[in-house]
């Protein structure tokens, strides 16, 4: 099998390995995702994070399984596995829909290198026409703010929501982004910051609170998201947080954009309240945990609510920015989103 990089994923000698998003930005680490345990457990502690990467780090697992003589039977079952590692991100379902096509073929092990090496080229080009879509929609001089991990890091390509950024700001468009630190698990504060600084677009890093005070400011121009999953009437589940942002983005009158490629559209998802929401460990709001050491600052009891994930209504959503081009709502209310 070929080699393979992108930004946090790596084939060599017929084995996976993965940029731990746990330890940037201070440490670049690439740690061995062999077999499903090690990527199920890199997943759920968000080693390997971003829908679509989340999606192309499970194929790519399952056609080097293939490759290393794993049976059909075996190989099923390890795609079962894999498809319950995140419930929210729906981009893992549709490419591991796509792997299960390839392993029920004769010659499955030629069948699933091809498909997941696939994914992975079509995800670039996916990002590249997120970006060249998105990138209409920044008007010189803009003011931009961000949620969460969108780039590079994310997905096989420059991104989606990030990618938009960095393209707008390559075309001159863009003269601030504010970066959401994004508790609890400070996606924005350690690896969207890292990246933006990485492609030298200037940036300011600030914490989830803040957003509402810049907006009355006239700070913000526009906010640009991912997304987990979009379902067929245009709701959209995203990093906890995200529908937060929305709601101060209409008050104030600033568009909100979600940028996401197909793979993260659930045209069979009638609406926001039929995805399922990751709920995640109380350590991870009792305290703070990374490359920096571990912190706690709850007491030790304290009950915690902690999703993952929070979903914006499609009434709060000025444009859906996908790689076929910017979908509005008037197209979302019509159903274009619908199966
Ligand atoms: O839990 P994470 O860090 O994987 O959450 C990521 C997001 O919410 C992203 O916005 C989404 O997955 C899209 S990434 C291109």
């Amino acid at each position: 099998m070929q080699t393979l990089r992108t930004t946090s994923l790596w084939v060599r000698d017929n084995q996976l390995w993965i940029l731990d998003q746990q330890a940037l930005p201070q440490q670049q680490n690439w740690l061995p995702a062999h077999d499903v345990a090690q990527l199920v457990s890199h997943i759920h502690a968000l080693r390997v994070r971003g829908a679509p990467l989340i999606g192309l780090s499970a194929s790519l697992l399952l056609a080097l399984l293939a490759g290393q003589g794993l049976s059909r039977q075996q190989l099923a079952e390890s795609l079962e596995v894999l498809r319950a590692s995140r419930p929210t991100a729906v981009n893992l379902m549709n490419n591991l829909d796509r792997m299960k096509l390839a392993l029920a073929q004769s010659d499955f092990v030629a069948a699933m290198t091809q498909e997941a090496w696939r994914l992975v080229e079509e995800d670039k080009q996916l990002c590249e026409a997120i970006a060249t879509a998105g990138s209409t929609l920044v008007k010189p001089g803009s003011k931009l703010l961000t949620h969460c991990n969108t780039g590079g890091l994310a997905t096989a390509g420059v991104g989606t929501a990030l990618g938009v950024i960095a393209r707008a700001h390559q075309q001159g468009n863009v003269v601030n982004v504010w970066v959401d630190e994004t508790r609890p698990l400070l996606q924005g504060g350690r690896l969207t910051a890292w990246e933006l600084g990485e492609l030298q677009v200037p940036y300011q890093l600030i914490t989830d609170s803040m957003a509402a005070s810049l907006m009355a400011a006239g700070e913000v121009d526009a906010v640009w998201v991912g997304a987990d999953r979009i379902a067929a009437n245009g709701d959209a589940a995203n990093k906890i947080g995200t529908y937060s942002l929305a709601v101060l983005a209409h008050y104030h009158q600033i568009p909100f954009y979600v940028a996401a490629p197909q793979t993260t559209l659930d045209r069979h998802c009638p609406e926001g309240a039929a995805i399922p929401i990751e709920q995640r460990a109380a350590s991870e709001v009792t305290g703070v945990s990374g490359s920096f050491g571990s912190v706690q600052w709850a007491p030790q009891n304290a009950r915690v609510f902690n999703p993952a994930f929070d979903v914006t209504p499609a009434a709060l959503i000025s444009g859906w920015v996908l790689d076929s081009g910017v979908v509005t709502p008037e197209q979302v209310k019509a159903g274009i989103f619908q199966p």
